[in-house]
């Protein structure tokens, strides 16, 4: 705590200028970078580059560059970082902390000061964090596993019935509806009807709709360059007004319903408005309740829903590693018709099957940090206060230094706890770093590991015939059209 009051006394006042920071701002030896060959005026290095896949174009040329390099376009420079010793230099929150910049800072219209996209030396960071973090207690999570449960036995609904008429499973779609329902029922007793609508008739629930809009809209605007914004993206502009003005409805909507019902059972939301802050007393005011919800809406299942398809697309991919997945399964859980909360975490091995997918796949596949102070990063690049870089997550997890000769293979053995012992610390960054990494991360880990095991302990997974991995960008990473047939396993397993 005591640090990141000192890193906010020196955000407050930055020694460089804020909005966007374009990278010579900050480092003085910017020529020590290396960047793309053939940078040509006003669009720099952006030749090539598909505006759709931001993240693997970067991660092409992060192989290509080595373990720093910068990228160019429309005069926005920005430096990359993923070598394993210069990633974990910026883990020490001594000298670095979270930078609020780029698709994180586009998020700010709709989420403003909530927990995700607040700035470092906003005091309502601290506020909510210290209201919110015992949601996310151990206890506060065994009182969240009925409900899981409860929204998982919707997702094996429809996979019964999928499996019953021949049809193969849109997985990354119907992990979405899982993963929302899950936070939204969890978090603030609300539930969307995913699984109730017809998809193919009404498409996703509305609320989801505004909100992947206004999400492809935030990352559009990373590409776009702010002079041409008016004219590329008007009419992007007018539908991003209409998302926001729907997502703010319905989050009054269910703040009203919570309300009028008197108080709720103790979740999320009741914390957010009931709850004041254990030493000063303070709440939370009503606009920035408003901005958690969306926050916990949007982060608490884009990330999830990705991890599980993820997951789910390596399992079909490997027969061994899913009989060993479906054997544990089988003996941890045993008979028993619903797993209880403790039964959860026991299954290790489906946990290093998810770690590795996270590994490959990271869904919030990069974070920003920037300098507290004046700096030098490993030893060759001096960074001044308030410079930042973009620590590529998708290519730390690939650094041969730290994974070994061949970090395109997935091996969930890389996850034994030897295995773990024996790396460096900061290398595996799924969830991000320091004060300010994700504060779900018990929440997601458990609600994929009951899903992933109800689902193992009831169906075998194929991938259709021919399904190359390919990777969509929005914010976050999912498996393009990851599809897979199902066959019901032998029904005394659940
Ligand atoms: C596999 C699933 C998830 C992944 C990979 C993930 C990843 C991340 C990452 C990388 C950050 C740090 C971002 C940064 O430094 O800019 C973050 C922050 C955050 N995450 Fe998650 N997340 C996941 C699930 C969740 C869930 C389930 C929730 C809520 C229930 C959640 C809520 C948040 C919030 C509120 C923050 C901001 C924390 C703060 O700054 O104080 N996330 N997450």
């Amino acid at each position: 705590m005591a640090t990141m009051a000192a890193q906010a006394t020196q955000a407050a006042d930055p020694a460089l200028p804020r909005g966007f920071r374009s990278a010579e701002q900050g480092w003085p030896h910017l020529e020590r970078i290396p960047h793309p060959p053939r940078r040509l005026p006003v669009i720099g290095d952006a030749l090539g580059s598909n505006v759709r896949t931001p993240v693997q174009d970067s991660m092409r040329i992060a192989a290509r560059l080595g373990p720093i390099f910068r990228r160019k376009g429309f005069g926005k420079e920005i430096v990359f970082v993923w070598g394993a010793d210069l990633a974990a230099e910026m883990a020490d929150e001594t000298r670095f902390a979270k930078h609020v910049g780029l698709g994180v800072a586009n998020l700010r219209p709709m989420a403003g000061d909530g927990l995700f996209t607040a700035y470092n030396h906003e005091p309502n960071w601290q506020l909510a964090h210290d209201i919110l973090a015992p949601g996310f207690s151990r206890e506060a999570m065994a009182g969240y596993h009925a409900l899981m449960l409860d929204v998982a036995g919707r997702l094996t609904d429809a996979w019964d019935a999928s499996e019953a008429a021949g049809r193969a499973v849109d997985v990354p779609g119907d992990m979405t509806k899982l993963t929302l329902e899950t936070i939204a029922r969890t978090g603030f007793g609300y539930d969307f009807g995913s699984f109730e609508r017809d998809f193919e008739r009404e498409g996703p629930h509305p609320f989801v709709s505004a909100m992947v809009g206004a999400l492809s809209f935030a990352q559009r605007r990373n590409v776009v360059p702010p002079l041409l914004t008016p004219v590329l993206l008007r009419g992007a502009q007018r539908r991003n007004a209409a998302h926001r003005a729907y997502l703010d409805r319905a989050v009054d909507e269910v703040i009203a319903t919570r309300r009028e019902a008197g108080g709720g059972p103790g979740d999320l939301l009741d914390r957010m408005l009931e709850v004041a802050h254990p030493e000063t007393g303070e709440r939370l005011a009503p606009e920035n309740i408003r901005r958690q919800v969306i926050t916990f809406l949007v982060a608490g299942h884009e990330t999830t829903s990705g991890a599980l398809s993820f997951a789910l697309h390596h399992l079909a991919q490997d027969r061994a590693v899913l009989t060993r997945a479906q054997e544990e399964v089988d003996r941890v859980w045993g008979a028993v018709e619903v797993p209880a909360y403790e039964q959860v975490a026991k299954l290790r091995y489906v946990r290093r099957v998810l770690d590795e997918a996270l590994r490959l796949w990271p869904t919030a596949p990069a974070y920003a940090r920037e300098a507290v102070a004046d700096t030098t990063l490993g030893g060759a690049h001096p960074m001044r206060r308030g410079a930042w870089a973009l620590v590529l997550t998708a290519m730390l997890h690939r650094d041969p230094a730290a994974w070994g000769p061949h970090p395109e293979v997935f091996d969930p053995d890389r996850f034994t706890p030897q295995a773990v012992r024996a790396r460096p610390a900061h290398v595996f960054k799924p969830f991000g770093t320091g004060a300010r990494a994700c504060i779900g991360r018990q929440f997601a880990l458990h609600e994929a590991l009951l899903t992933l095991g109800l689902l193992l302990r009831r169906y075998d997974i194929e991938p259709e015939p021919g399904y190359r991995l390919q990777i969509s960008e929005r914010l976050t990473l999912m498996p393009r059209g990851l599809r897979l047939r199902l066959t019901r396993r032998s029904p005394a397993t659940g």
